[in-house]
């Protein structure tokens, strides 16, 4: 059974989504960390917008949380150019596509989250529209059938996702810029909090938004989430105000830990060392153990634990680190 309360699976309820969305980075300047991949779009905007063409196609790919839809919405607001919000799974004939495609203006983008779970037939149709901006439709059935072209007005496609594994290389290789976002460090978390409480009219010691920047698995999404949580306890508990001690209090009730890890990560680790000896051991058989999807798992839990060096993927399986063991306070066994 899955826990509501989760901090890192859960995806955000709707008055998260209100939060988030209230919170999201309006500018350029609000956007903190990302160098590279900020770096890279805006060479592709600034060439895009000196020949005058639509910006190329975009593939930007990292675990969830990163900021990967607030930069598809900063780059469109940065060209004056309206985007279109579509994901994978929503696309399920090749017709949803063409009224989508058929409906932009010239330039305007069509971001398309979860871009991995496009389905054959729409992936088909859509090599030509982002090549040659033309739509094959198939017309009829049968020996008759006959393919009609249909010309496109110049658009961009932003495609998001956390699998960047599972695209098909024909269609990842479409991409003219494809950028990777990585875990914030915690000073960028620090200044991306800091914005956030000011909006929230929240007070925030110093010395509570560093070590909350420190628990937030590098993720601004959690951030935020935790940001919220504590607010709550500080103002049931204290007098509203953010102190490091109403910090270190509500993460504790939320199960979050030092490293940030909350039950669920936790639970990954143990499982692999008390039930697999520490590993190596496939991902399906820790999935089944856990009763967890393995989707979650490789995309949500795993690219953390790996980041800070207690997970390790082989190929042979997964493994837990001495780290990890000693994060757990068990003995690595020989
Ligand atoms: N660099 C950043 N600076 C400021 N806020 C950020 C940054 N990155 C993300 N955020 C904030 O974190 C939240 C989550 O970001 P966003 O929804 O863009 O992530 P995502 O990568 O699209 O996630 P998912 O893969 O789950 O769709 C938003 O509220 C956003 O404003
Ligand atoms: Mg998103």
């Amino acid at each position: 059974m899955k826990k509501t309360d989760d901090i890192v699976e859960a995806a955000p309820t709707p008055e998260e989504e209100k939060l988030f969305t209230s919170l999201r980075a309006s500018d350029w300047k609000e956007f903190h960390g990302q160098e590279n991949v900020k770096e890279s779009l805006q060479i592709a905007i600034k060439a895009a917008t000196k020949r005058r063409e639509a910006l190329e196609h975009i593939l930007l790919y990292g675990p969830p949380g990163l900021g990967k839809t607030t930069l598809a919405h900063l780059i469109g607001k940065e060209l004056g150019v309206n985007v279109r919000v579509t994901s994978g799974p929503a696309l399920e004939r090749a017709g949803d596509l063409a009224s989508i495609l058929t409906n932009l203006e010239p330039k305007d983008i069509l971001f398309i989250d979860e871009i991995h779970r496009l389905n054959k037939v729409v992936e088909e149709t859509i090599y030509p529209a982002m090549e040659e901006y033309a739509l094959d439709i198939v017309i009829g059935k049968g020996p008759a059938a006959h393919t009609l072209r249909l010309d496109l007005p110049p658009f961009t496609i932003i495609g998001a996702t956390t699998r960047i594994g599972l695209l098909s290389a024909p269609l990842r290789d479409r991409f003219g810029v494809v950028a990777r976002l990585s875990f914030y460090q915690p000073k960028e978390l620090e200044q991306i909090l800091q914005r956030a409480a000011t909006k929230l009219k929240v007070k925030l010691d110093a010395n509570a938004r560093e070590e909350l920047s420190k628990r937030s698995r590098g993720t601004p999404r959690i951030a935020l989430r935790l940001l919220k949580r504590v607010r709550d306890v500080a103002q049931v508990e204290g007098t509203g105000d953010i102190t490091e001690a109403i910090l270190v209090r509500s993460l504790s009730l939320l199960d979050v830990d030092v490293m940030g890890l909350d039950s669920s990560d936790r639970r990954l680790l143990a499982t692999i060392i008390e039930k697999f000896a520490g590993g190596p051991v496939g991902i399906e058989t820790v999935a089944a153990a856990l009763s967890e999807d393995i989707g979650t798992l490789e995309e949500v839990l795993e690219p953390y634990l790996m980041q800070i060096g207690f997970l390790k993927r082989t190929p042979r399986g997964r493994i837990v680190t001495p780290h990890g063991y000693k994060h757990l306070g068990k003995t690595l066994s020989i």
